[in-house]
């Protein structure tokens, strides 16, 4: 019997391929609380492999609309990997030149998979984190203004309305009035912000919560510390009900159930969500309540692994 082919469409290019991502009902970690479901979105099947693949290309395609992106402007942003792959990739597609800011401690594959679209990228001082990337970034932009397209992925309002029009729309589309919950964990926040936003609009309350790393020094990449960190001009606390926050160990611990019980391999912040969706359904579970639980699952898991024979040499 043939299966519904629920996801397969003729685009007219890349751009096209971005959102609409699949939920799937996590089963087996979700197996102690019976009456909750818990769901994960996943945002590791857009193009660029990341939840921030929504921003980057509404950030870009807003801006050469409006003229803000114009062809002899090179885009530069600082970011800790994701939103650099989105920017290159999208770069390609819409033949924009991009420059990239980051930690010089990030993962390899990151650096790398940017690298591949032809992205320049200036490393800034591995022990300030994304601070000092964003820091490092403003100065060469300071420097040379009319140079550059800086979309600010921090500041710009593009970023959650990705989420807003996007994220929350598809989440309510295909849960409608069974969600209780939504998890995102804290980068720039356009995630929790934008999809909070919409989510909150609903007719029924819908409790939006944050995850936040336990300690400022933390292995869960792509997440942020807020009481440690620049608070990103985008966030506001007011836009969702909670925070949680969740250790590096507990994160990591989830990503390896995930891969093994659930056959998604995917990176820490997403172990991390979904850690965070189980203790809600736990604690609902708890009560003798029912509820629907929905968990960002932000990228996979391959982007964290050393690379092995992607650099044209080979040691016998
Ligand atoms: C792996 C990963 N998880 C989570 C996030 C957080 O997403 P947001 O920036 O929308 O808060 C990011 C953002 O860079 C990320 O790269």
């Amino acid at each position: 019997m043939s299966r519904p082919l629920v996801r397969a469409r003729t685009l007219k290019g890349v751009l096209d391929a971005v959102g609409n991502t699949p939920l799937v009902r996590l089963k087996n970690v979700g197996r102690d609380t019976p009456g909750v479901e818990v769901w994960a979105k996943l945002e590791l099947a857009n193009p660029g492999g990341s939840v921030k693949d929504r921003a980057a290309s509404r950030m870009m395609t807003r801006a050469i609309a409006d003229g803000r992106l114009t062809p002899d402007k090179i885009l530069i942003d600082s970011t800790s990997g994701n939103t650099g792959v989105a920017y290159s990739l999208f770069g390609a597609a819409l033949g924009v030149r991009v420059k990239l800011v980051m930690p010089a401690n990030v993962s390899r594959p990151r650096k790398d998979i940017a690298r591949a679209f032809g992205t320049e990228i200036v490393f800034s001082d591995p022990m300030e984190g994304s601070d000092g990337a964003i820091r490092h970034c403003r100065r060469i932009v300071d420097e040379n203004p009319d140079a550059y397209f800086y979309p600010d992925q921090y500041a710009n309002p593009d970023n959650p309305n990705a989420h807003y029009f996007g994220t929350g729309v598809e989440i309510l589309d295909a849960l409608g009035d069974r969600i209780t919950h939504f998890v995102a964990g804290i980068g720039t926040s356009g995630t929790i912000m934008g999809t909070s936003r919409r989510l909150h609009e609903h007719g029924r309350p819908i409790r939006c919560v944050a995850v936040e790393p336990t300690e400022a020094l933390h292995g869960l990449e792509g997440l942020k510390h807020l009481p440690s960190s620049l608070i990103p001009p985008i966030h506001d606390a007011a836009a969702y009900d909670e925070t949680m926050r969740v250790t590096t160990e507990d994160g990591w611990d989830m990503s390896d159930r995930l891969a093994a019980e659930e056959a998604l391999h995917v990176g820490h912040s997403s172990g991390a969500n979904v850690f965070a969706a189980l203790q809600i359904a736990k604690q609902l579970h708890a009560r003798g309540e029912e509820g629907c639980v929905v968990a960002i699952v932000c990228d996979r898991g391959d982007r964290y692994f050393a690379p092995m024979k992607w650099e044209k040499k080979y040691v016998w």
